[in-house]
């Protein structure tokens, strides 16, 4: 699913010499400006050139061999600028400010003049500043993305938080784009487990405590089910006659399900608060419980459900999956046929644009059955249902494993991220002021950007001590940078003007960074069009890379006024991308650390 069906690696602001690029080739090759722009590339080093065209697709009308067409038209298109002076009228600012037509390899390589891309890049990002990387390409349209979605009492899980992170990375990312964004978290709050729990509160329950319960306690009442029901086989048809009763609106049943809800929801909240992550709406798979019955009559009218061994199912066989389970021969419903009815649901009552589902790759198969069962339905936007997933996240001291056992307590992993950051600050920057809230958010953001980093199908390992580190890949790295940016700004104390000598800027350190910033709204097209936050990180730490190779070799304050003026700017455009692109990720940026 393409959301733009250019090239991305074009770079947005740059449109203004593509665009001139593209019509002089348009004149020279007669091929459709379209297709030119597709192919224009960025060189790898700019000294190559800023632009590149590949003369391949030439190569079959003309009859000749891609480098010699380039070393030809090259040599056409500089003679062509060279005789429109560039004082002529004929001659396009754009056209003016190529500066070089040259054949390297296959390619026709085109320079720019440095002054106008630095102006063009710098102007826009300080005019834009926190809406700069912003577009309106989703204007109107509306996505809605169900992310985090845990399980009622039981803990929040790893990948409840992976997905909660990379949701709300998406979420953001797609904001910026801008579409409406409905972010669900979709709540694990229906089916037999909730008969097991209702069992094991009625016969081991501490009914008087109960006001006090935690998730904890609930999860420890599952554990004894299990325990017991291995021993006991009758106490499952006790839990299945429960979640019966709980389909069917008995009110004890209820009453004790709301109640391990509202103990399971404040837990989770907590840990949402601390990573700044808001929901639309919390709408678990119990809303659908009063809707199923017309999604299976729907499914059964369309002739694809069908009774096996007592259930009922969608046959998939024809579509080389297994089926797709909508009702046990207890006539109970399953986690499938909710998912379907919520799908339905949302297309009715926010008509999406698309829809994304953040869970992690072990459920790839559900959501393949989903999918074609909504296809299979005859809804046409079963194509734009999109299953984002990612891989596990592994602990490398092996303290905290996820899948078996031993329970990953996220709040402490993520109080335990702060206090640690509390630590370093007190031992680097003990009168720094705000020291708790600094920690808090260098804490939390770098857990977020440990886990955001890796290409999202990849498990993460993640290593506290790479995590926090100031000096790796790192948001304790990105964030301190953006600090550093902040610092240099108060020391010069005066406002930042856009009104410089643009080629002051001529370094080749300077050149880099300012290409780079400009392409800071491809990249979050491209984080779209993937579904990939961690493109956004890559590519911030590829700017304070930049910056950093800039900064140690050049002063900013250097006591040259009309070079400081220009400095600054560029100092404060990286910071202001930073700053951005930071938000993105769901992350704060402290202007002192
Ligand atoms: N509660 C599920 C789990 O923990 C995730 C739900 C994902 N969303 C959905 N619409 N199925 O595995």
């Amino acid at each position: 699913m393409s959301l733009y069906s250019r090239r991305f690696e074009i770079l947005n602001i740059m449109d203004y010499f593509i665009q001139n690029i593209v019509s002089l080739l348009k004149e020279k090759t007669h091929l459709p400006g379209e297709e030119i722009e597709r192919l224009i590339e960025i060189p790898p080093d700019f000294k190559m050139g800023d632009y590149a065209f590949p003369c391949y697709i030439l190569s079959k009308t003309l009859k000749k061999a891609p480098n010699i067409i380039a070393t030809e038209l090259s040599r056409t298109l500089q003679t062509f600028i060279n005789e429109n002076t560039p004082e002529s009228p004929f001659l396009k600012r754009g056209l003016r400010e190529i500066t070089e037509v040259k054949a390297v390899g296959p390619y026709v390589n085109f320079s720019v003049d440095k002054a106008t891309l630095s102006e063009i890049a710098l102007k826009t990002i300080y005019e834009e500043h926190d809406e700069y990387g912003n577009k309106n390409i989703g204007k109107g349209k509306t996505v809605v993305i169900d992310f985090s979605s845990p399980n009622i009492a039981k803990h929040l899980a790893v990948h409840h938080l992976r997905s909660a992170l990379i949701g709300n990375a998406i979420r953001h990312i797609y904001k910026a784009l801008g579409y409406t964004c409905v972010g669900i978290n979709h709540l694990g709050d229906w089916g037999t487990q909730f008969g097991q729990l209702i069992v094991a509160y009625k016969k081991w329950g501490n009914e008087n405590a109960h006001t006090s319960y935690t998730v904890t306690d609930l999860n420890n009442l599952y554990v004894k089910f299990h325990q017991e029901a291995e021993k006991n086989p009758g106490l499952e048809d006790e839990a299945r006659a429960w979640f019966k009763k709980l389909e069917s609106g008995d009110s004890e049943a209820k009453e004790l399900w709301q109640h391990f809800k509202d103990i399971s929801l404040k837990e989770f909240q907590k840990i949402y608060d601390l990573l700044g992550i808001h929901f639309d709406a919390f709408i678990g798979e119990s809303f659908y419980n009063t809707m199923v019955e017309d999604t299976i009559t729907r499914i059964k009218e369309k002739g694809l459900a069908r009774v096996s061994e007592q259930a009922l199912i969608v046959d998939l066989e024809p579509h080389n999956m297994p089926p797709c389970l909508l009702r046990k021969k207890d006539d109970t419903t399953l986690y499938a046929t909710r998912d379907i009815a919520a799908a339905e649901y949302r297309k009715n009552t926010y008509n999406f644009d698309r829809m994304i589902y953040v869970v992690g790759s072990e459920q790839k198969l559900h959501f393949q059955q989903l999918f074609k069962v909504l296809e299979l339905m005859g809804y046409e936007w079963a194509n734009r249902c999109v299953h984002v997933d990612f891989g596990l996240m592994k602990f490398k001291d092996g303290k905290m494993s996820t899948r078996r056992g031993k329970v990953v307590l996220l709040e402490d992993l993520l109080t335990g991220a702060v206090e640690r950051i509390r630590k370093i600050i007190e031992e680097k920057n003990p009168s720094l002021e705000n020291k708790e809230s600094v920690a808090r958010d260098v804490g939390i953001g770098a857990v977020i950007f440990a886990d955001l980093c890796t290409k999202r199908n990849k498990d993460v390992i993640f290593d506290w001590d790479e995590v926090l580190n100031f000096e790796g890949e790192t948001g304790p790295y990105i964030q301190y940078t953006h600090a550093r940016l902040c610092s240099i700004l108060r020391k010069y104390g005066r406002p930042v003007t856009a009104d410089i000598r643009f080629e002051l800027l001529k370094e080749d350190e300077a050149i880099i960074l300012i290409k780079n910033l400009g392409q800071f709204p491809s990249v979050i097209l491209k984080a779209a069009e993937f579904y990939e936050p961690s493109l956004i990180c890559n590519y911030l730490i590829d700017v304070c890379g930049h910056l950093n190779r800039f900064y140690n070799i050049h002063r900013v304050l250097s006591g040259d006024e009309e070079l400081e003026k220009a400095r600054i700017l560029l100092v404060d455009a990286t910071r202001q991308v930073v700053k951005n692109g930071l938000y993105v990720l769901g992350m704060q940026a402290p202007e002192r650390m």
